[in-house]
């Protein structure tokens, strides 16, 4: 009979000989697309692949899906993550919720420092965008009961086109793709969806999965608003928080009405309503501000950050007022939340990100260069471009038929492989959109790399666009 040590040799050595693609196709649940491509390094804004066997390196101009603000080849982080398994030794991975780390505590001063509320802030902890989102849920379900008031109030609400992640609390808030929701239950609390406040046109998917073009003006929103709760369809005095992106993400780079998200706020806050403000993608200075809430001159409640926070280590941070937070041990608490290495990762990124004034170098390049650039192609393309929106280094640019009135979804499929074939690469975001949210210090090292690397960017979107549309011939 083999015994566990014989069964263990054998497995890792078969494990190596396995093919990729059946260890892809038969093991592995992924969400990867394009199976040729595999991340190597990287440095700057420019990401080293393997792409079908052949080494390339490729412009990000996803950011690593906006986790990487810094870039890629950052001396200081790799010095950061050095220093922490030094002093850690061999007690590295302990589940720190259970003993202080003095970095999680040290990061949660700077954080409730950094983050404008005009109250007094606390901080807790958790692992990833949608631990942060069930943290900040459950802190409006806590803050009920212990402000004593309206502890009745159990819904949320949130907006069509809205991605705040995957767990089932959150993905009761997520309205983004149909496939995101499919097959599960999306009645964690009872919650309602109402129209993200966008400034622009664009096309979303509403609570059924359907396609709908929203095109409505600044007052039709609160207007909306307004009758769904006169219609009952809404129970405004049962609602705890709204939860908001400001520029929505995944939802196809939706960005708010300056005048119609204040009518909105105020209107929940008047009825009692917590504000949370999903920063998860937002935050850190990619729209221009730290934080994207302080375009807009409001006051939420609650903010989460992630992603970019611990420049892509699993990691996140809830901030809020410290009369909401928990005051009994074990409410709230995660094995991993708060751990040594992503609290001191968040140290260094918050050091840089405010060091090298990266809000405002995300605002120079954004609207200054990478917004104009898209416009000009909007310009030049408007048989195939609805339209450009976006903000800072968080920019998107939506494509559609213009004479049917539909989303071009193929098209911008069709343009992303394109782009990524001619070296840069693009993610998709909404029904027809592309995301262009590159790392904030691109091309930081001088006046012509940047122009170069955002001039690359946009004139591979410019190329890949005229492809396309030989190669396609109805748009769609
Ligand atoms: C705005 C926003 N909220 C929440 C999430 C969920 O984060 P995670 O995938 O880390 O759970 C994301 C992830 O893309 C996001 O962009």
């Amino acid at each position: 009979m083999n015994t566990d040590k014989e069964r263990a040799a054998k497995l890792f050595s078969r494990v190596e000989k396995i093919p990729r693609e059946k260890r892809e196709d038969s093991y592995a649940c992924t969400t990867v697309i394009d199976k040729k491509l595999t991340y190597l390094d990287g440095k700057g804004s420019r990401i080293m692949v393997l792409d079908n066997g052949q080494r390339r390196s490729l412009i990000d101009a996803s950011g690593g899906v906006s986790t990487k603000n810094l870039g890629y080849g950052n001396e200081r982080i790799r010095q950061v993550i050095r220093e922490v398994l030094r002093k850690q030794k061999d007690v590295f991975g302990y589940p720190h919720h259970d003993m202080q780390n003095d970095y999680a505590l040290e990061l949660a001063y700077v954080l409730a420092e950094l983050t404008p509320l005009k109250v007094e802030r606390e901080v807790v902890f958790a692992n990833s965008g949608s631990e942060g989102i069930e943290a900040a849920i459950k802190l409006c379900y806590n803050a009920r009961v212990r402000t004593g008031t309206q502890k009745h109030r159990k819904d949320f609400v949130a907006c069509y086109g809205a991605f705040h992640g995957r767990t089932l609390g959150a993905l009761s808030l997520t309205c983004s793709k149909p496939i995101q929701r499919e097959n599960y239950p999306t009645n964690a609390f009872p919650n309602y969806h109402i129209h993200f406040p966008a400034k622009h046109r664009y096309f979303v998917y509403d609570d059924d999965g359907d396609v709908q073009y929203t095109d409505l003006t600044r007052n039709e929103y609160l207007e909306k608003l307004k009758t769904a709760c006169r219609k009952g369809m809404i129970d405004i005095d049962s609602v705890n928080a709204v939860v908001l992106e400001l520029i929505q993400g995944e939802g196809g780079i939706n960005v708010p009405s300056k005048e119609a998200i204040q009518d909105l706020v105020r209107f929940f806050k008047n009825h009692g309503v917590y504000v949370v403000v999903d920063e998860i993608q937002t935050g850190l200075g990619r729209t221009g501000k730290l934080f994207a809430f302080e375009h807009f001159n409001i006051e939420p409640d609650v903010v989460v950050l992630s992603k970019s926070l611990a420049h892509g280590f699993p990691f996140s941070a809830v901030i809020y007022d410290h009369k909401m937070g928990w005051t009994n041990k074990g409410q709230q608490s995660s094995t991993f939340a708060g751990s040594p290495l992503g609290s001191a990762i968040a140290l260094e990124v918050l050091s840089q990100t405010l060091s090298k004034n990266l809000p405002q170098r995300a605002q120079e390049v954004g609207d200054g260069e990478l917004g104009p650039a898209l416009r000009m192609i909007e310009e030049e393309n408007k048989d195939v471009v609805h339209n450009v929106r976006g903000m800072g280094l968080m920019h998107g640019i939506e494509f559609w038929n213009p004479n049917t009135i539909k989303p071009a979804t193929n098209f911008r499929n069709e343009v992303v492989l394109e782009s990524r074939k001619r070296g840069v690469l693009f993610l998709d975001a909404g029904i027809s959109a592309i995301r262009i949210t590159p790392p904030l210090i691109i091309g930081s090292d001088s006046e012509n790399k940047r122009k170069n690397e955002l001039g690359i960017i946009t004139d591979t979107l410019k190329e890949s666009i005229r492809a396309v549309k030989r190669k396609m011939k109805r748009i769609n």
